[in-house]
């Protein structure tokens, strides 16, 4: 017996019906904000992402040498490989540059739940803006994307790169204990946390006062530790604006400012932000995103770029949880020829509904009434056509509604405006 590699799955029809449900809503929300689909290849030049991360990543990845020598890797993300693109491509286009997408990902993960080494991201960046309006509509994008898709209880939370950088400067903390120290932030181990800043010399008032900093989402407390560092101060003044647009012009007041946010990829720099759906549990991220930097490291001119993803399998599952009804599958009509004569022109009937758009299937088992029925009954058919000699004679053909049971007669040349959608 063969099974599905480590990490990976297969999707059945019921469950490719969720992911295409859910594909379609967040197309749309994306368009309507004036995003463009862009697609990228599902290996890249393993270079692309050692470029910014270093050596260790591809530990991460699943990296492979080809036929030609070449270095290659699945890309674990698709932020690099858009930008990658834009560089080579896109650099003329005019700005903002909105672009979205859709792809397979592929990350060395210990698989569990809500975490596969083949996943798909829903995501997009934002390439020349980086506006208070256009950073305030980025974090909307992302909320909205999440709640038109029908979830209810989603977290947003909102952190500063910037203003963490300034407060270790504060704090005089090197690169070295930066290393140790943003893991603990970015998973909120607090005490751990007090006891490496211990290590790195920090006074146990300053680490209190920063792990209180890290905690709160009073800006106040924020701006009386940073006060001194004028980059900091703008940066948290910048903030204020995003925060204020969100809820006063987007409408979005579900959000709060965490400066425990620091993310766990190497390329962003000021303002980030994650979704979570606490429903999941341990996996409960659902988006992760915020405002970086490799345009510049890939060979291009100079350009603000921010972008958030989106983990579609997590929101499938969260969808799942809070109990979401997804549209199901759906089969309009079912044919039922009752003896062989009325195969070629149940198959007629078939292919003229199908031309009209309507989802039509009939019965190519030659199975008796009953057992059709069933499998009508099974498929969620709404209506069934049975078509037989003696109403054929009269060029007509029994409908069946499957919801009530009731039958009518219906001429031939009305069936399509009998089923025709509206
Ligand atoms: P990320 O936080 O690494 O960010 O991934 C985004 C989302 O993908 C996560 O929040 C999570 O929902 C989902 N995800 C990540 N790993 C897995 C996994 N192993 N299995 C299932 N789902 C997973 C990025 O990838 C950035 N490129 C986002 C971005 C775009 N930043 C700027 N632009």
């Amino acid at each position: 017996m063969f099974q599905v590699p480590r990490g990976t799955r297969d999707f059945t029809p019921d469950e490719m019906q969720k992911r295409r449900y859910l594909e379609h809503n967040m197309a749309k929300t994306f368009s309507s904000f004036g995003y463009g689909e862009i697609q990228t290849p599902t290996f890249e030049n393993l270079e692309l992402f050692t470029a910014k991360s270093g050596e260790s990543i591809i530990n991460e990845l699943y990296a492979f040498t080809d036929k030609g020598g070449r270095e290659l890797a699945l890309r674990p993300e698709l932020t690099a490989p858009v930008i990658r693109c834009y560089v080579e491509r896109l650099q003329m286009e005019p700005k903002p540059l909105k672009l979205f997408y859709f792809g397979n990902c592929y990350r060395y993960d210990r698989p569990q739940k809500g975490r596969y080494r083949e996943f798909q991201q829903a995501g997009c960046e934002i390439i020349g803006a980086d506006t208070c309006e256009a950073t305030a509509e980025l974090l909307a994008l992302a909320f909205t994307l999440l709640k038109n898709t029908g979830l209810k209880n989603i977290q947003l939370n909102i952190g500063n790169l910037t203003i963490i950088s300034a407060i270790f400067k504060k704090l005089h903390l090197l690169k070295d204990d930066q290393k140790i120290l943003l893991p603990l932030i970015d998973k909120s181990q607090f005490d751990d946390l007090k006891v490496a800043l211990r290590d790195s010399n920090v006074s146990e008032n300053d680490a209190e006062r920063f792990i209180s900093v890290l905690q709160t989402s009073d800006i106040n407390e924020i701006r009386s530790f940073i006060a001194e560092d004028a980059d900091a101060m703008k940066e948290l003044q910048l903030m204020e604006t995003i925060l204020s647009m969100l809820k006063n012009a987007f409408l979005i007041s579900e959000y709060e400012l965490k400066l425990s946010i620091v993310r766990g990829l190497d390329y962003y720099k000021g303002l980030v932000f994650e979704i979570d759906a606490p429903v999941l549990g341990a996996e409960k991220q659902l988006c992760g995103g915020g405002s970086y930097d490799l345009v510049s490291l890939f060979g291009g001119s100079e350009v603000p770029t921010s972008g958030f993803a989106i983990g579609f399998d997590r929101t499938i599952l969260a969808l799942e949880e809070e109990g979401f009804t997804f549209p199901p599958m759906k089969l309009d009509v079912f044919i039922i020829p009752v003896n062989q004569d009325m195969i070629t022109t149940s198959i007629q009937i078939a292919q003229q509904l199908r031309d009209h758009g309507i989802s039509v299937d009939f019965d190519q088992l030659r199975r008796g009434m009953g057992k059709s029925l069933k499998y009508a009954d099974a498929k969620h058919v709404e209506k069934v056509i049975i078509v037989g000699p003696k109403e054929l004679e009269k060029k007509t053909v029994t409908v069946r509604d499957m919801k009530n049971g009731n039958q009518e007669i219906v001429a031939l040349t009305e069936i399509y405006t009998k089923f025709k959608k509206t």
